[in-house]
C-alpha cells in the first residue's frame, strides 16, 4: 500500500516520468520511433527467427481518456508509448519483455511453457530473517541502476 501510494505520488508530481528499455534510450531509436531490440538468443529483433515475437506498429486503445489524464495533449504518457515509439516488439505465446526475451509471469523454461507457481506471502507472517531479506532486496532495488531500464526525467521535447 505504501509503495502504491508512493508510486501514485510520483506520477502526480512528475507527469512526464516513464520507464524505457535502456537499449532504446538513444537518439537513433527516438528519431526512428522504433524499439525492437535483438534477443540475445538469436540476434534478431524481438527474437523473430526463433518465433518469439515480431516488430510491429503499436496498437492504441480507442477508449476515451480517463480522469488520470488531466493534461490532455501535454502529458507524454498519453497513448503510451506513442510519443516516443510507434514500433515495438509484440511477443507470441508466453514470451514477454521489450525484446521478447523473458517469460510471462508464472511461466519459465526455454519456451516459457513450464508453469511456475509463485505465492504471494503476507508480510506480517514472514520470519525476521525473511523480512530482513525482503528489505535488503528493496534497498538493492533502490540503490542499483537497472541494466535493462532507464527512467526519463524530462519531456520528449
Ligand atoms: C512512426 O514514426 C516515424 C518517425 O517519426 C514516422 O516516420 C512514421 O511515419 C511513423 N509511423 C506511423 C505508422 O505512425
Ligand atoms: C522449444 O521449442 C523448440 C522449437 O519449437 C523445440 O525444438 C525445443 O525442443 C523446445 N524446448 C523445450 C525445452 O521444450
Amino acid at each position: 500500500m505504501f509503495l502504491f501510494a508512493m508510486g501514485l505520488l510520483l506520477v502526480i508530481l512528475q507527469p512526464s516520468t516513464g520507464r524505457f528499455p535502456r537499449v532504446c534510450a538513444n537518439t537513433q531509436s527516438l528519431l526512428r520511433k522504433e524499439c525492437c531490440p535483438p534477443w540475445d538468443g538469436d540476434g534478431t529483433p524481438c527474437g523473430e527467427r526463433s518465433n518469439r515475437g515480431t516488430c510491429q506498429r503499436i496498437l492504441l486503445s480507442q477508449a476515451p481518456l480517463g480522469p488520470q489524464f488531466p493534461f490532455s495533449g501535454v502529458d507524454d504518457k498519453e497513448d503510451w508509448p506513442s510519443v516516443f515509439y510507434n514500433r515495438t516488439c509484440r511477443c507470441r505465446g508466453n514470451f514477454m519483455g521489450f525484446n521478447c526475451g523473458e517469460c510471462k509471469f508464472g511461466f519459465s523454461g526455454q519456451n516459457c511453457t513450464e508453469r511456475r507457481l509463485r505465492t504471494r506471502r503476507n508480510i506480517f507472517q514472514l520470519t525476521i530473517s525473511e523480512k530482513d531479506k525482503f528489505l535488503a532486496y528493496l534497498n538493492l532495488a533502490k540503490n542499483i541502476p537497472s541494466k535493462d531500464y532507464v527512467i526519463a526525467t524530462g519531456t520528449y521535447a
